[in-house]
């Protein structure tokens, strides 16, 4: 019997995990079978109990829940717990591993996957609700010069640089406290690109050689890519290596190989 995975959320019927675990098992020859759960809104505690009590081993876990899959964790990751979101689960006897692998999938996605280092450099991170969250420690652990958290609600962003509060090197405030300053990587974390909606960047921002990243796939033209290519970003990516990235890191979590993922990451991208 092959060991069985799920990704659950809601919706999930877009989710492009089942089609990426499932390359990622051929590739590697590992015989996992990987499902997609609907959990009603109010139900995914009872979800869980019944997929792990199947003798289910692990999940991928996306919006809404994935606060909820941190609060039933028994025990968390580093990462996971800075976040205070897991994308991770694995399950063993009465044991739930939490862990959150967006923030690790996103710095190789720009590091090893774009070539684009991060040390020494400065970092605007867009944005201060779930997914910037945990993108902060991960970011950090790069040792950029400096980071600075912009939010259109400023008390969440000063909130977030609180929580890093041990590196001297973090600032934070809306967007039009960061006019007069120059970045080299800007990433949008924000949900803005969903709606189509424009961050209110002023100009400026995009250093020469900078990169614009987008954490939302699918779209190379989103707003912020635009306004970022218009300002003279010369490098812009969409978050498709983000999202193939973060799963190979849960696959090396549940079965210790590390699967390839160019291959995947250009069939994905040829698609948007
Ligand atoms: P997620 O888990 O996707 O991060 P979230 O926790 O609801 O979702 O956070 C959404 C983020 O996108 C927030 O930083 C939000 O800014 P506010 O805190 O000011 O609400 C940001 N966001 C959403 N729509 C936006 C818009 N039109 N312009 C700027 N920021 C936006």
């Amino acid at each position: 019997m092959p060991d069985t995975y799920a990704v659950i959320g809601n919706p999930i019927a877009h989710s492009k995990s089942p089609l990426i675990h499932t390359e990622f098992s051929k590739q590697t020859r590992q015989d996992i079978c990987y499902e997609t759960i609907l959990a009603p809104l109010n139900g995914f505690a009872a979800v869980i109990e019944v997929f792990q009590q199947s003798g289910g081993k692990g999940m991928n876990v996306t919006v809404p829940f994935k606060v909820d899959a941190y609060k039933i964790s028994t025990q968390l990751t580093e990462q996971a717990t800075a976040a205070q979101a897991v994308n991770t689960l694995v399950f063993d006897g009465d044991e739930i591993y939490g862990d959150n692998t967006d923030g690790t999938g996103l710095i190789r996605d720009i590091v090893v996957n774009l070539g684009f280092t991060i040390t020494t450099k400065r970092v605007l991170l867009c944005g201060a609700g779930g997914a910037a969250r945990g993108i902060v420690l991960p970011l950090l652990k790069q040792e950029p010069r400096m980071l600075a958290i912009s939010n259109r609600t400023v008390q969440k962003a000063h909130k977030l640089r609180q929580q890093f509060s041990s590196y001297k090197n973090v600032i934070s405030g809306n967007y039009a406290d960061i006019a007069g300053k120059e970045f080299d990587l800007i990433i949008n974390a924000t949900s803005a690109s969903l709606i189509g909606k424009p961050l209110s960047l002023p100009l400026g921002t995009f250093a020469t050689e900078s990169l614009a990243y987008d954490i939302m796939y699918g779209n190379r033209h989103t707003p912020f890519l635009q306004f970022a290519r218009q300002e003279g970003a010369t490098h812009l990516s969409d978050g498709v290596g983000m999202l193939v990235e973060q799963a190979a890191e849960s696959f090396f979590i549940w079965r210790g190989v590390r699967p390839e993922t160019k291959l995947l990451i250009e069939m994905l991208s040829q698609n948007n």
